[in-house]
């Protein structure tokens, strides 16, 4: 009724000054909107890969279930062990997904994410950050367009985790003097 339309038209407004804002960064659309009242238009999900070391079992399985509330598809490329393993191999696994086109993005996980994350970026047309803070992730994507997104479970808590594959998703490359 009436209600809902100026409901839609006051989102509609402010999505408009949000979507003209390029230092925010984020669209309409984007899963994670700055402001806590803001209902987003419309929702973008991603078929994304993960993969980890032994070190970061509980990471990979808490990050999955946090991606998959949002909507996205996930994609487990193992390790499913509490075995020691090179940490080398998943990063490597995802990262052959990632530029197969198999899944749109790639998150990886070790005990630093230093490993895993340069094992990813040696397969081409990879661009793994490798991410101990969320400012960093969202540059990542806005101004590096990132595919891939490193973190150590050594490193981060869970919940800085979460903000950091928050911030990684929500962000979109900006282009401009970046692609050249
Ligand atoms: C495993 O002990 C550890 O080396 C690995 O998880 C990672 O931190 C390597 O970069």
């Amino acid at each position: 009724g009436q209600d809902s339309t100026n409901y839609r038209s006051v989102v509609e407004e402010h999505l408009g000054s949000v979507r003209s804002n390029d230092s925010i960064g984020r669209i309409a659309g984007m899963r994670r909107h700055p402001c806590p009242w803001c209902v987003p238009l419309e929702e973008e999900t991603m078929r994304i890969g993960v993969g980890n070391d032994h070190v970061a079992l509980v990471y990979k399985e808490e990050i999955s279930r946090h991606l998959r509330e949002q909507g996205h598809e996930i994609v487990d490329y193992g390790t499913d062990s509490p075995e020691p393993t090179d940490y080398a191999l998943w990063g490597e696994r995802v990262a052959e997904a990632v530029a197969s086109g198999e899944v749109e993005r790639g998150i990886v996980i070790c005990g630093t994410g230093e490993g895993i994350g340069i094992a990813a970026n040696k397969v081409p047309g990879i661009r793994c950050c490798i991410c101990s803070e969320p400012f960093s992730a969202r540059l990542s994507r806005q101004h590096n367009d990132a595919n891939m997104l490193a973190f150590g479970a050594r490193v981060v808590g869970i919940e800085v985790a979460k903000m950091i594959v928050d911030e990684w998703m929500s962000a979109e490359f900006l282009g401009w003097r970046h692609q050249r």
